[in-house]
């Protein structure tokens, strides 16, 4: 009769109920709270900084415009992703990205390593028309970035922010934030940003932490 309790327990909707519930949230306090004691613990690559002025600007117009609706910015630990996009991504490179971009959603292509990939002038053209360059492409055309200033004072209350949230942000580059964005568009921003990724020293990157 080693089963009459779990039989009164099956015969109890209430109790069953409540352990169940309690056996979930102890489930879930053990997959989540090492997630949270891990976020503080990878540190930036070395020589990896903080985005400047435009390029945090750049990677919030990223996020308001919804880019990471069709592109990752995770390259995999697969052959064909490290043959197509180059050095797969690693935690340490995301470390300023508040939301992360990882993603698995790719209408069009990875972005974690186009930095470089083409001119700032072809990145402009793509993002104001992108099928005057790729006829086959269902990218929208973006054209009113190129129409709408930086803030520079909310740039700089941003930064002042992540300061606070532990990013090293000095107070020089804080006073300078606003003159450093002045007459830049939004246009400017994100091609500032786009160019700017993955082109950080990856190696170095790679090297923090083992496959
Ligand atoms: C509806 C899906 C969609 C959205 C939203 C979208 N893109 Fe794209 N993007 C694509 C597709 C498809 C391609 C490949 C064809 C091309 O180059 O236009 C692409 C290509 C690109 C490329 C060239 C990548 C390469 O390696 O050749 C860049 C850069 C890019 N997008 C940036 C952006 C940015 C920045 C945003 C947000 C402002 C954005 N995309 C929004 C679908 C999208």
């Amino acid at each position: 009769m080693r089963y009459k309790h779990l039989e009164k327990i099956e015969k109890h909707a209430g109790l069953l109920g409540a352990l169940i519930a309690l056996m979930v949230s102890l489930g879930g306090l053990a997959e989540i709270t090492p997630l949270f004691i891990k976020a503080h613990t990878v540190e930036p690559a070395p020589g990896f900084k903080p985005y400047d002025a435009l390029r945090l600007a750049g990677k919030d117009v990223y996020v308001r415009e919804g880019c990471h609706l069709c592109h990752s910015q995770m390259v995999r630990t697969l052959r064909f992703e490290t043959q197509r996009y180059g050095d797969y991504s690693v935690a340490s490179e995301s470390v300023y990205d508040r939301p992360f971009q990882w993603g698995s959603k790719r209408t069009g292509p990875d972005l974690a390593r186009v930095g470089g990939k083409y001119s700032d002038e072809w990145q402009r053209l793509h993002l104001i028309a992108p099928r005057s360059l790729v006829p086959e492409s269902n990218m929208p055309n973006y054209p009113w970035l190129a129409k709408r200033p930086v803030d520079g004072e909310d740039i700089q209350a941003r930064m002042r922010v992540l300061r606070l949230l532990g990013d090293p942000y000095s107070e020089e580059e804080i006073t300078a934030a606003p003159a450093a964005v002045k007459d830049r568009s939004e246009l400017d921003a994100l091609v500032a940003y786009l160019q700017g990724l993955g082109v950080h020293n990856v190696a170095a990157a790679a090297r923090t932490v083992s496959p």
